[in-house]
């Protein structure tokens, strides 16, 4: 029997669009009735970005600060499952997808309904996913499953490359050299099996043993080296964040705070660390 799925999510660049078609495909395919509902946020993100823009949504990310949303309608009041896109921005839900998670709407047919999440992020999606988890828990929804695509290149060559592509706007090979940004054509084109699989379960409308079935097939993979900056990583947000949010010249405190990674400090100092002086 057919059912009803609303796809909901917010991207910048498209990649996020990209994989939700692809997960999506089976499940059209399979003649369920799917309702994509692209959100934009009211006053919208540069893209490319800028350094100062980019910077300045990190305690807003951090502190979950919600913004305006451009008016979007949402055809049903009931529906059989959920899939919401969503990014990290800053080890956190983006701004936007905390908002449409905020949303009255959204958080009325979130009520008592089978959830499934998917993410594209750089590969730092883990504390941003155990805030959806919150959320989603706040608003009695039904996780039933959660998907995570990353950039599976080495951690400093993807904090390299996605830098090129935010702020170039281009998901495109750096100098030529670098391996392209973000989540790679394979692994987009693969969630088409991950859709698959969920359509198995919707059938019944029973989602015992998804998740474990996505986990075999590898649609989630935490990656212990990562886990372990990442959880060091949020906790040092989550200090300055509230020290930022206070102050009144915040691009100051946020120039001061980002310094470190974007200068030659580091690199200066692994110098200083590997020589001999
Ligand atoms: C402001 C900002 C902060 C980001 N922080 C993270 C992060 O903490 N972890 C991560 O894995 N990716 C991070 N990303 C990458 C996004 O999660 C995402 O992969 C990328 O922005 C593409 O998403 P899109 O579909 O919205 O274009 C960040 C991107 C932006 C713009």
């Amino acid at each position: 029997m057919s059912k009803k799925i609303l796809v909901i999510y917010y991207t910048q660049s498209g990649q996020l669009e990209d994989i939700l078609n692809n997960f999506t495909a089976p499940l059209i395919e399979a003649g369920n009735t799917v309702e994509k509902v692209r959100v934009y946020v009211a006053n919208d993100y540069p893209f490319p970005w800028n350094g100062k823009a980019f910077f300045a949504v990190m305690p807003d990310c951090v502190l979950s600060v919600p913004t305006e949303l451009k008016p979007f309608q949402l055809k049903e009041n009931k529906y059989d499952l959920i899939i919401l896109g969503y990014q990290a921005w800053f080890l956190s839900p983006s701004i936007p997808v905390n908002s449409i998670l905020n949303d009255p709407a959204v958080k009325a047919v979130l009520k008592n309904t089978p959830v499934v999440t998917i993410t594209g992020a750089r590969n730092m999606w883990i504390s941003a996913m155990q805030r959806i988890k919150k959320i989603l828990k706040d608003s009695e929804a039904k996780l039933v499953g959660s998907i995570s695509l990353f950039d599976k290149h080495h951690n400093f060559i993807s904090f390299i490359t996605i830098f090129y592509w935010m702020f170039k706007g281009k998901k495109g090979r750096w100098l030529g050299i670098f391996p392209k940004p973000g989540v790679s054509d394979a692994d987009i084109s693969k969630t088409g099996d991950y859709g698959k699989t969920v359509q198995k379960y919707l059938i019944g409308a029973n989602f015992d043993g998804l998740q474990e079935e996505l986990i075999q097939q590898k649609a989630i993979e935490v990656k212990y080296n990562l886990m372990f900056i990442e959880s060091k990583a949020s906790k040092i947000f989550a200090i300055w964040a509230n020290i930022i949010a206070k102050k009144k010249k915040k691009t100051a405190w946020l120039v001061a705070f980002f310094k470190p990674f974007l200068s030659g400090r580091i690199k200066k100092q692994k110098q200083l660390y590997s020589g001999v002086n």
